[in-house]
């Protein structure tokens, strides 16, 4: 079946909403999603939405662009953080406008909350600029943007799975998506496709992402060739809860949690003198697995998968119910701990990707040397670049927002002077070989086994702390696996709701990004933000200030780079 739309949004997070409520306005547009909408994983954000309101104390987008760029330990495109800064301010009310309830101040305004790595006066102490709803901001956000979409007339096909893009040249016009209840292949011809995928924290085994985190937006751009960006700097959240990963709000902190060890010390006064454990996340995630390595984990077994407690209990049982009543009952639910008697136990957690599909301030794909002509990308899957190589808390919500709208206002006033552009049935027949080679092989091999060990090697040799030795080792053993999956055959022959089908899809799109991850990985040596070598335990930026551009290229990967921009602020040692 072909459908024809002005413009294609994959991915219904908050990118992908705001993204289509703009382009809907000259646009017919579609959101393809492999869910619901309102389960997207925008849905688990938690902390809040930054924005230099100033309600409860001084704040200057300034201050915020500024902390960006630091946070990011330079590695940030400063135009792009200033953007993101300023125009925060106006997202924030625009969406208290459409209806989001935030909590309030008791003056009504808005109520906002200290974050890690947020600051007053370039970086003299905490500030109060997270704007939340409770810990449920992600989600209120997705309710408020899906609602707005609706009364758009914008179109949802909920639960189908990007399969293909479809070029000329460097033009693209359509994808191909396969329906999981029937598992027909649609071709949907498009002048503007936008990939809103989201992350792709599933490589990892103990990871805050949903299931569908797979990075299929990245994954099948990179197999049409295009290069990812920055894709070696991943986001170890320092509290997720411990063994599954569930992400436990850094707005616990912020209203004044405290990270100890098993001597019960607040560790973090070694390592962030001034922001304590409200510095970024790449420093208390490094301070939580030193403290385990030094023995001082919950256990002292200094094993990877040791722990320190996070304690709220001191902040009372009305505090915890009224500003984390979700992480309240995730501990009651999976730990059986209560947060407002008991420290809970935590551990970093595979969080977020701060590489992606390269795009310019306007969502366009673009690598530098390449502009691809009505192809978009937004939000996680996105790299504008405005996190660089550590993205401060709240700011993906404000990169969706911000930059899934400008993204959506470009296509809007792109497909008013394109022309439509073709596609037909028979451009399934890639995506229709594809899926015929998984039904029809002998290999015989099973998803779950590969995925498995997948994301025990990312953990283990991609995680917190590296070595070119094991980042040299990810690289081959995920080659192995990718040679394994290709033995990969589908038990289930039905076509409804064939989910195994769906698992397989999924599984190549991390296995493609987890060995795109390790290249680029292995191949910056330096450390800087997420990034921590111990070989290398220092930032270079004589030789490394500088974006990776890594190509998938068959079983290798190759390496470009481009430039940063620092126009604004001059790299400077990150102390906190
Ligand atoms: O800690 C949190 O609430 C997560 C927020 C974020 O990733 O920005």
């Amino acid at each position: 079946m072909v459908h024809e739309f002005d413009a294609v949004i994959v991915g219904a997070g908050g990118a992908g909403l705001y993204a289509a409520l703009e382009a809907s306005k000259t646009a017919k547009t579609a959101v393809i999603s492999k869910l619901y909408p309102q389960r997207s994983h925008t849905g688990a954000a938690q902390g809040g939405i930054g924005a230099a309101l100033g309600n409860v104390e001084e704040d200057s987008p300034e201050w915020h662009a500024f902390d960006t760029v630091k946070g990011g330990d330079y590695l940030v495109d400063q135009n792009a953080a200033k953007i993101l800064a300023e125009d925060a301010v106006r997202a924030v009310y625009d969406l208290e406008n459409r209806g989001l309830p935030f909590s309030r101040l008791d003056d009504g305004k808005i109520a906002q909350r200290r974050f890690g790595g947020h600051t007053h006066h370039f970086g003299e102490g905490a500030v109060h600029r997270s704007c939340y709803a409770a810990d449920r901001t992600g989600h209120m956000i997705l309710q408020t943007l899906y609602q707005q979409c609706v009364k758009s007339d914008v179109q949802f096909f909920d639960e189908y799975q990007v399969v293909d893009v479809l070029f000329d040249g460097t033009t693209v016009r359509g994808i191909v998506v396969f329906e999981l209840k029937t598992g027909e292949l649609h071709v949907f011809q498009s002048k503007a496709v936008l990939f809103a995928t989201g992350g792709f924290g599933r490589m990892f085994k103990i990871t805050s992402n949903a299931h569908a985190n797979t990075g299929d937006g990245p994954a099948i751009l990179a197999r049409a060739g295009i290069p990812l960006e920055d894709m070696e700097f991943f986001q170890f959240h320092p509290t997720g809860i411990k063994g599954m990963g569930i992400l436990i709000t850094e707005g616990v902190r912020g209203e004044g949690g405290i990270l100890k060890n098993r001597d019960g010390e607040r560790f973090m006064e070694r390592y962030a003198p001034t922001l304590l454990d409200l510095a970024p996340r790449d420093m208390v995630s490094r301070a939580i697995m030193t403290e385990i390595a030094d023995g001082k984990g919950i256990n002292g077994d200094r094993k990877i998968d040791d722990y320190v407690y996070l304690d709220a209990s001191h902040l009372g049982r009305e505090v915890v119910e009224e500003k984390i009543p979700d992480i309240a009952d995730f501990c009651r639910t999976y730990l059986g701990v209560d947060p407002a008697e008991e420290p809970m136990p935590v551990q970093p957690t595979a969080h977020y990707a701060m590489g992606g599909i390269p795009t310019d301030v306007d969502g366009r794909v673009d690598t530098g040397k390449q502009v691809y002509d009505g192809l978009y990308a937004a939000g996680e899957a996105a790299c504008v670049s405005v996190h660089g190589a550590n993205r401060l808390g709240t700011n993906s919500l404000v990169d969706l927002i911000v930059y899934g709208r400008r993204a959506g206002m470009h296509i809007a006033e792109y497909v008013r002077n394109t022309p439509a552009k073709t596609a037909n049935a028979g451009d399934a027949d890639r995506a229709r070989e594809r899926l015929d080679t998984f039904r029809n092989r002998t290999g015989g091999r099973h998803v779950g086994p590969i995925m498995e060990k997948m994301q025990e090697v990312m953990m283990e040799k991609v995680g917190v702390y590296r070595t070119q030795e094991q980042m040299d080792a990810a690289v081959a053993e995920i080659r192995t696996l990718r040679q394994e999956f290709k033995e990969v055959t589908v038990q289930d022959t039905g076509d409804g709701f064939n989910a195994e089908m769906l698992q397989i899809l999924e599984l190549e799109n991390l296995l493609d990004l987890s060995l795109v991850t390790a290249a680029s990985a292995a191949n910056r040596t330096e450390s800087r933000g997420a990034h921590a070598r111990e070989d290398f335990p220092d930032r270079d930026d004589t030789r490394w200030l500088k974006h990776t551009l890594a190509s998938l290229d068959g079983d290798g990967v190759t390496i470009d780079y481009k430039p940063v921009d620092v126009s604004i602020w001059e790299p400077k040692p990150r102390k906190y």
